[in-house]
């Protein structure tokens, strides 16, 4: 069983999960994520570990609500537990030492881009991180970032920041010339957006895919992607490509497989008012939690 420690709603639809996993907070590296499975039938959802508190053994999930899964997620509340967390899965993302990095983040694709801003400071790396939401409300941890890097903040209605899209700010960073990596995550549209435009300047660009997910462990092929032109599994090859490599529209295509069982189970729980899979952690099931699994 795995403790939920702290929530914080950062978005009208996007939560921040701060979730007892000693062990995964010791060896997590930025880029990696955990598979989450609130309880006994429930959806596995791959989520990107955001942060770590390695003392507090502690890691920090950021989660969009858009199914019934999610919903019941978001939903918890401290002293109510996750009974698997599988994890850390996934390449450590692969940074400069030197020079100037772009983190661009879209939505909540922003929490995935934090770790990464934050170690690439932490080597030396003069960090700018662009950040776009739809409306003032949609743009999460500014803050966080504001501390490892200058923040550049974007809305598509131009109510906070910079009026309109990620792309269009990431532009004018690169025209200045001395950009030497580029790192998105958010809408494979953004995504794709990005590494077209990076292509015309010729700066290496690193796009983190979110695939579907069901084992993370190379073994369904449920998150198969193509990129350059070779079949890959996000979940144990990645999830993060050369963005200039990667096949979008098979992405894209790919991504709306479940939707409409999605959108149907999401409609049946609403009319059913099914409760969230919310479990107890009390203290004799927390000291018995199974070991994270790792690879
Ligand atoms: P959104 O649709 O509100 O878009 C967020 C921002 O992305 C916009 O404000 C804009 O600046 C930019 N953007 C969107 N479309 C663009 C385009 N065509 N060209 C250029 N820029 C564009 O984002 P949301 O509702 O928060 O959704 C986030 C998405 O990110 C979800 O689809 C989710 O699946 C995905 N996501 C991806 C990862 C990953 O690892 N790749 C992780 C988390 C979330
Ligand atoms: Fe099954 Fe990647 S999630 S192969």
């Amino acid at each position: 069983m795995y403790p939920i420690a702290a929530t914080e709603q950062l978005s009208p639809n996007v939560t921040r999960l701060v979730v007892e996993a000693p062990r995964i907070a010791q060896i997590r590296q930025p880029g990696q994520f955990v598979i989450v499975r609130l309880g006994p039938g429930a959806e596995r959802i791959p989520l990107t570990i955001a942060d770590t508190d390695p003392e507090a053994g502690t890691i920090t999930l950021i989660i969009q609500s858009v199914g019934k899964s999610t919903t019941d997620l978001v939903a918890l509340r401290p002293g109510e537990a996750i009974t698997d967390v599988a994890g850390p899965l996934g390449s450590a993302t692969e940074l400069i030492e030197t020079g100037h990095a772009v983190c661009v983040g879209g939505g909540v694709g922003t929490a995935v881009i934090l770790p990464i801003a934050q170690e690439l400071a932490r080597r030396g790396v003069r960090v700018t991180s662009i950040i776009g939401g739809r409306s003032r409300e949609w743009v999460i941890l500014e803050p966080e970032l504001a501390a490892s890097s200058d923040v550049i903040a974007c809305t598509d209605d131009g109510s906070y920041g910079r009026p309109g899209f990620v792309t269009q700010a990431l532009e004018d960073v690169l025209a200045a010339g001395d950009v030497d990596a580029v790192y998105a995550v958010g809408p494979v549209p953004m995504m794709k957006a990005v590494s077209e435009l990076t292509r015309g300047f010729a700066v290496p660009t690193t796009v983190s895919l979110n695939a579907i997910m069901v084992d993370g462990t190379g073994m369904c092929g449920g998150c198969r992607v193509t990129v350059g032109g070779k079949t890959h599994y996000a979940c144990v090859d990645g999830p993060e490509f050369d963005g200039h490599q990667v096949d979008f529209a098979e992405l894209a295509d790919r991504l709306t497989t479940y939707r409409s069982f999605e959108q149907a189970a999401l409609a049946k729980a609403e009319a059913c008012k099914i409760p969230a899979l919310a479990v107890k952690a009390d203290k004799a099931t927390v000291d018995k939690a199974t070991v994270e699994p790792t690879r």
